[in-house]
């Protein structure tokens, strides 16, 4: 596969068109971002571990029937996807009281929530990705009624199957954001699923082992990715 033009830079990914026209590469880049981009930093090694993570995790999803972009990882910051329509919306699921929650409802950080909690939130920087229900989605053309119960399907699906691998390295899900498109009429897990975009404890001591090391200025994040890699059985050397 040939690796032609930039199509797209985002915080941390930058996207490239390649010679086929129903793919694409992401490269994942050592630059993590927090706060809408008012916080950006190099971290070493970080696109080579979150590449190789999100590889691992997507071959898990795809084993258990969620359809995902990823054809294949190509070195070790960069894979090839199928190029997903994307629809501009976050799909946030909660198994844990975390982060905006917190913020939003003054409920106490750690709180286990019965039932899992599911939001959706739009894209877009420069509103600070506002909440938004199922109403806004289908009003403002984002998405059908059938697209939205498809990825809320999905998304809880992945909840199940990522909570018991996570559980079995002895790590807690505690909340995490996916992204859907569509490829050939299909809805499609896409983006990436790292630990840039979910919350994830140690079981016993709740160490935060997440981007929230970098937003609290923690430190340890590449070693803490690392750790849970390790854990899970990820190859990264
Ligand atoms: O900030 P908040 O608590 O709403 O985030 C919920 C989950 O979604 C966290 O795991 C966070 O890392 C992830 N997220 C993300 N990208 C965003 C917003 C949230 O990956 N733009």
């Amino acid at each position: 596969m040939e690796k032609r033009s930039e199509l797209y830079r985002g915080k941390a990914k930058t996207v490239y068109h390649t010679n086929d026209p129903n793919r694409l590469i992401l490269e994942f880049r050592n630059d993590t971002s927090a706060f809408d981009g008012e916080k950006v930093e190099q971290l070493d090694d970080k696109g080579m571990v979150n590449n190789k993570f999100n590889h691992f995790i997507m071959a898990k999803l795809e084993e258990a029937g969620i359809p995902t972009q990823l054809d294949e990882r190509l070195s070790d910051t960069e894979s090839l996807v199928k190029k997903l329509d994307m629809i501009p919306v976050e799909c946030v699921i909660r198994n844990v009281a975390a982060g905006s929650l917190v913020r939003r409802l003054g409920v106490e950080e750690g709180k286990e929530l019965n039932p899992p909690t599911f939001e959706f939130f739009l894209k877009n920087d420069a509103l600070h990705d506002p909440m938004v229900n199922e109403y806004h989605i289908q009003a403002f053309g984002w998405a059908t009624a059938e697209q939205i119960e498809k990825m809320k399907a999905l998304t809880f699906k992945v909840n199940e199957v990522l909570k018991a691998l996570f559980a079995d390295a002895r790590l807690l899900l505690v909340d995490y954001k996916l992204e859907f498109g569509v490829f050939d009429g299909e809805i499609m897990l896409g983006d990436e699923f790292t630990p840039d975009g979910c919350r994830l404890w140690d079981a016993e001591t709740r160490e935060k082992l997440d981007k929230d090391r970098f937003r609290q200025g923690l430190g340890g994040v590449v070693e803490a990715y690392r750790e849970v890699a390790k854990r899970l059985g990820v190859q990264l050397d």
